[in-house]
């Protein structure tokens, strides 16, 4: 068959679903994963033919898609800050929101001079696909990373992705909310922890809703901050003083959020829109000594 048949079927059997340019990128994502062909092989060759073995995994990957697979999830890899990313069920799909953030930081490092000692100490907390900590393991190649998660899924995840980027850091297998210390200390902290409301779930895609790790996602409406609460509380106690805090946050509950992390003293918080022009992220220094709560 006609690659260019193929094509038009993919818009065909997606067009209640998708809008054009994202069935578009489907179908040329699927192309060059399967087939290593590049984008423009149709503009440059438009009678280029598949045999009957090359066609079936392109008709596989578009049932899929009518099921309302992420394409992520259908091809086993992600894009995120010019790398590629194992991802499978257990992880969420790595957001631009996300690279935002991780650009964010690694912006105000430089500006100010936090990485004038190049052997600093990073946690990411909720690493999940390990994107977020194996970006900057790369653009920081001393320092000392370490990821977090509950999920032991996630985590292996995130360790073949570390190999696969030539990375090393630490795993660490804790639940954040906890409440319990560490004997760590570090000179910052990250994380995008699930934030999501339930009654926020109407504004949410049918595909990550019925296929995204919901353990990732979703918060109750009743204590939508609970993982801001945990962790502003675990850097506080394992953040160096005058360390940073990055957060991506639920852009409903900027305010509520900024409220928690004065009361938890940081200090020169911040927050910053993403592209869309959505509350999203907030950036703290740690304004006290190791301050641990009891437990
Ligand atoms: C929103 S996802 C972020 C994943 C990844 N950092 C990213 O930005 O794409 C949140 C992550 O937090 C993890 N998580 C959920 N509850 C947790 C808990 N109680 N303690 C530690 N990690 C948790 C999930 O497994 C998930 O990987």
């Amino acid at each position: 068959m006609l690659l260019s048949e193929i094509k038009n079927i993919f818009h065909l059997e997606l067009k209640d679903l998708y809008p054009k340019a994202e069935i578009d990128s489907f179908f040329h994502l699927t192309v060059e994963h399967y087939l290593q062909l590049e984008r423009f092989v149709l503009v440059m060759r438009p009678q280029f033919t598949l045999n009957k073995e090359e066609e079936l995994p392109l008709f596989e990957a578009l049932s899929q898609l009518k099921q309302e697979k992420p394409v992520q999830y259908i091809l086993g890899e992600a894009h995120f800050m010019d790398m590629v990313f194992k991802v499978n069920r257990h992880v969420l799909i790595p957001r631009p929101e996300t690279e935002e953030l991780v650009r964010w930081l690694l912006d105000t490092g430089q500006n100010r001079s936090v990485f004038n000692n190049p052997k600093i100490k990073i946690l990411d907390i909720g690493t999940g696909s390990g994107c977020i900590a194996i970006a900057l393991a790369k653009n920081l190649p001393l320092a000392k990373v370490y990821a977090l998660d509950i999920s032991a899924e996630a985590l292996k995840v995130a360790k073949e992705n570390a190999k696969m980027h030539g990375v090393s850091m630490e795993f660490l297998q804790k639940n954040i909310l906890d409440g319990k210390k560490m004997d760590l200390h570090f000179d910052l902290i990250v994380s995008n922890p699930p934030y999501v409301r339930e009654s926020e779930k109407t504004e949410i895609n049918n595909n990550v809703k019925k296929y995204e790790p919901q353990g990732a996602l979703f918060v109750s409406n009743k204590n939508p901050l609970v993982f801001y609460k945990a962790i502003s509380a675990f850097a506080k106690c394992h953040l160096d003083l005058g360390g940073s805090l990055f957060l991506e946050i639920n852009q409903y509950l900027a305010k509520e959020t900024v409220l928690l992390l004065q009361q938890q003293d940081f200090k020169d918080i911040e927050l910053k829109k993403d592209i869309f022009g959505n509350d999203r992220m907030i950036r703290a220094k740690n304004g006290v000594k190791n301050q641990c709560s009891k437990t």
